[in-house]
């Protein structure tokens, strides 16, 4: 039986060559050193590129392929540990109860959270918009304002107009430029004193956009307001704490950053969580029931009512930790030239066309069209020829609409990318414009 600290401590990270040993150098590259870690053994991480036939996976932004860490811990507790948490005298669930909550205080660091007790462990991001419209929605009159940004993602639009039409509340818009960003100076005229929240994402999922999320919270503030981020596609790309971005909620999904789906958190500055009433009934959020009423438990417990995705939640622990033990900046400067050179090579592609803010503003996320093809029919090329994206609206229909479209193609990179998945796009790509064209 293994010991549960290995289930709730990093397994060792990618290996790093031995002193002696110089790292192989290969046509893509799979020798190169970054920092500590090299692109092979880092690729190695992720089973599944140890299949012969795993495609050029270019859709991380919809969900992520699965690092070895999180599914190693997953298997660990599921084999050694497994109980139900925070309900049994006996060991078993002591031990299932400690893995639990170290998986939050590791996700607290990640966010560098100043408490754990301010990770509240969801679903995903989602639902963890839906715990804040649910909860501290109620509290709201009729007449409070709600600015959401016109780059979201419909879980972060559609709870809020869900809130709107319950509340009598008034949904006001921060709208986006042509090439998909926001500007602070179109936020400012939208705050006033019945602002009550602004809503927004860090990094639009649909065009990568990264936001001036910090700014806009400190005006939001500023203004009397409370500031929910989005982080979903931020959290796998950029070096997040939640202190200095100066935002009362944040919201991620495990599953875009490597770990397993049906679990994710949203972290909620403690002294807005503590008067914050519970959104859901049931077990483990109270501290005593009769039939006449219930008392709550305080944060996090009062949000997390039944039983939680118990593995899960400690599979996205250990993602977290392992990833805080990579050289993350090297990463992403490495992974942003991937996507700088995929984004170049389709831009100077005829019949190709690429939309957003560019490289410079954007998290390795980009979406494009051909001329003369349906963006479906380009996804169903490129799949034939080992290439998956995204196709479709991604969920952001009003940010589409905003740049006059309806679908586009989507890429998005991962840790396990490299320059050939780049190059390899940029090919077909441009195979699938000649193919398709009138
Ligand atoms: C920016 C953003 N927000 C929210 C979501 C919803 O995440 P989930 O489906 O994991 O709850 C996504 C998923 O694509 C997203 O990209």
């Amino acid at each position: 039986m293994s010991d549960l600290s290995q289930s709730v401590t990093p397994s060792p990270t990618a290996k790093t060559a031995a002193p002696d040993e110089s790292p192989k150098k290969t046509l893509n590259g799979a020798g190169e050193k970054i920092g500590a870690v090299t692109v092979a053994s880092l690729r190695d991480e992720f089973p599944y590129f140890a299949d012969e036939n795993a495609v050029v996976y270019l859709d991380s932004a919809s969900s992520a392929q699965k690092a070895r860490v999180g599914l190693d811990a997953m298997n660990d507790l599921y084999r050694h540990h497994y109980a139900n948490v925070h309900r049994g005298a006996y060991r078993l669930s002591a031990e299932s109860t400690a893995a639990f909550e170290n998986a939050r205080r590791q996700i607290a660091r990640f966010l560098d959270a100043e408490n754990s007790r301010e990770i509240i462990f969801t679903r995903g991001t989602t639902e963890a918009i839906n715990l804040v419209a649910g909860s501290l929605g109620e509290q709201m009159s009729p007449g409070d304002e709600i600015i959401v940004s016109e780059l979201e993602h419909h879980s972060n639009l559609v709870p809020w107009q869900l809130l709107a039409e319950r509340r009598k509340l008034k949904l006001r818009f921060w709208k986006i430029d042509a090439r998909a960003r926001l500007a602070l100076a179109d936020l400012a005229p939208l705050l006033g004193a019945r602002t009550r929240l602004l809503a927004m994402t860090h990094v639009s999922n649909a065009f990568g956009t990264i936001t001036p999320a910090a700014e806009a919270a400190a005006m939001a503030r500023d203004a009397g307001a409370l500031v929910l981020i989005d982080g979903a596609q931020a959290v796998p790309h950029l070096s997040v704490s939640v202190r200095e971005l100066g935002a009362d909620f944040y919201a991620f999904s495990g599953h875009k950053l490597y770990a397993p789906s049906g679990i994710g958190a949203l972290w909620g500055r403690g002294e807005v969580l503590e008067t914050m009433p519970p959104w859901q009934g049931g077990g483990e959020m109270i501290t005593e029931v009769s039939l006449a009423r219930s008392l709550y438990q305080p944060p996090p417990a009062r949000f997390e009512a039944g039983t939680p995705p118990i593995a899960e939640a400690v599979a996205l622990g250990a993602v977290c930790e392992w990833l805080m033990t990579l050289p993350r900046e090297l990463l992403r400067t490495r992974l942003h030239g991937i996507f700088a050179r995929a984004h170049e090579l389709l831009s100077a592609t005829a019949g190709v066309e690429v939309y957003g803010a560019g490289v410079a503003e954007s998290a390795p996320t980009f979406s494009f069209n051909i001329a003369d093809a349906h963006p479906h029919d380009l996804a169903t090329y490129l799949d034939s020829h080992g290439v998956a994206v995204r196709t479709g609206h991604h969920c952001a229909q009003p940010a589409l609409a905003a740049l006059g479209l309806e679908a586009t193609a989507r890429a998005s990179f991962g840790l396990y990318n490299n320059t050939a998945d780049a190059e390899r796009l940029a090919e077909t790509v441009a195979a699938a414009a000649n193919f398709f064209k009138r």
